[in-house]
């Protein structure tokens, strides 16, 4: 058993890895500025755990919180959630995305050393594989060039830990590589809760089987895949918040730096996904064709033996069970709205 503290521990991602983290028996401290996200998530963690968490509202970016977590609390490793998210809003706000998710990593991780704390799980993403010369994608694919801020604040962090890791032979980092996290808790009280117009597949064809748009638009039928959509590896968020428990495990028990893909191994078009839709909600789903988004990919999907040898984790829900999990939360949400 181990204290974490989770930052970010409110979002989306977090939350659900949060209840994980409980009910293996770990002690939780989350530190979210509540940016992305509403404190009443840590009553829902509460709730579905049966354990209390500890929870202080501030930001990576101040030292003062930090120090105070880290002299309240024995912290045994980080889990590293928090970080703004938004593709297209990165573009036109650069700064701001560096500043909080490079800069204000580079400040927890100071944090972290002043306090004798050497084990951080950092939240990367499949964005840093860009379009992978081959498919299933692996660890030692190489990294290339984002095509957006948000992504390359990905591949800096990747690059710091690296160094940090390379110089403090006691630091234990890994850097866990999301494919397309969906889903939501099956208890329907944690989710992902849309702001403003989605740039994401799910949360925009929910929006659309509600009733709430009109249509989804696909952004392009000409790739080269099988149905001429784009092919991702969706994977769901509670299998992706186990994944960071074994990770954390191994952390725990290990030195050095190792990168893990998290997915299924499976890849699914955007009408496979239309259409598993269309059957948990009991009508069609409306789409239209569009032109291609700029800075798509055709397709990526996870090699994921690493994540198996390694950490012993394997994915275990299927399309159908995220769709279904993510229906019944934001079918409940609208009901609450
Ligand atoms: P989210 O926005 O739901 O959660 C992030 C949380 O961090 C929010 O609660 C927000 O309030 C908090 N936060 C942001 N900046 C902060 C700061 N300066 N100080 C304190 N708290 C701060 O996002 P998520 O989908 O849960 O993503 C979690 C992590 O996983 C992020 O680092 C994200 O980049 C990464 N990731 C997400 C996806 C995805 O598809 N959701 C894919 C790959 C990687
Ligand atoms: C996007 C980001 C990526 C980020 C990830 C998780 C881009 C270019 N990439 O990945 O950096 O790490 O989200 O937040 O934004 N699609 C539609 N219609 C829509 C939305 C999406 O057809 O309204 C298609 C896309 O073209 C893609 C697939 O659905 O083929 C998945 O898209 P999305 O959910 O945005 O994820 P990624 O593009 O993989």
């Amino acid at each position: 058993m181990a204290t974490i503290l989770v930052t970010g521990g409110t979002g989306f991602i977090g939350s659900h890895t949060c209840v994980e983290l409980l009910s293996a028996n770990h002690d939780v401290v989350i530190l979210d500025n509540l940016y992305n996200s509403k404190e009443d998530v840590v009553k829902r963690i509460e709730q579905i755990s049966g354990r209390s968490v500890r929870f202080y509202k501030g930001d990576i970016l101040d030292d003062t919180i930090l120090d105070q977590i880290f002299t309240e609390n024995t912290i045994d490793a980080v889990i590293h959630f928090a970080a703004l998210k938004a593709v297209g809003e990165s573009m036109e706000k650069p700064l701001e995305y560096y500043h909080n998710n490079v800069g204000g990593a580079v400040n927890l991780y100071l944090a972290m050393q002043r306090h004798g704390v050497h084990t951080i799980v950092f939240s990367s993403s499949a964005t840093v594989y860009g379009q992978p010369k081959k498919v299933p994608c692996a660890e030692d694919a190489p990294i290339q060039e984002a095509t957006n801020p948000y992504g390359t604040t990905k591949i800096y962090n990747e690059k710091i830990l690296s160094d940090l890791c390379a110089a403090k032979k006691d630091f234990s980092v890994m850097l866990l590589r999301y494919f397309n996290p969906i889903g939501a808790h099956p208890s329907g009280l944690l989710g992902e809760v849309p702001n403003g117009v989605p740039n994401n597949l799910t949360p925009y064809v929910a929006q659309v089987a509600l009733g709430q748009r009109e249509f989804v638009r696909v952004w392009g039928n000409d790739y080269d895949t099988p149905d001429g959509t784009g092919v991702r590896d969706y994977i769901h968020v509670v299998d992706l918040a186990k994944g960071h428990v074994n990770a954390l495990d191994y952390a725990l028990h290990h030195h050095g730096v190792q990168a893990v893909n998290l997915g299924t191994g499976v890849g699914y078009s955007v009408l496979d996904v239309i259409h598993a839709y269309e059957k948990v909600c009991g009508h069609k789903i409306p789409y239209q064709i569009m032109e291609r988004r700029g800075g798509d990919i055709a397709e990526n999907y996870a090699d994921v033996s690493k994540a198996k040898t390694l950490l012993g984790w394997s994915a275990q829900y299927d399309l159908n069970q995220m769709v279904a999990d993510s229906w019944h939360f934001m079918e409940k949400l609208n009901e609450n709205q």
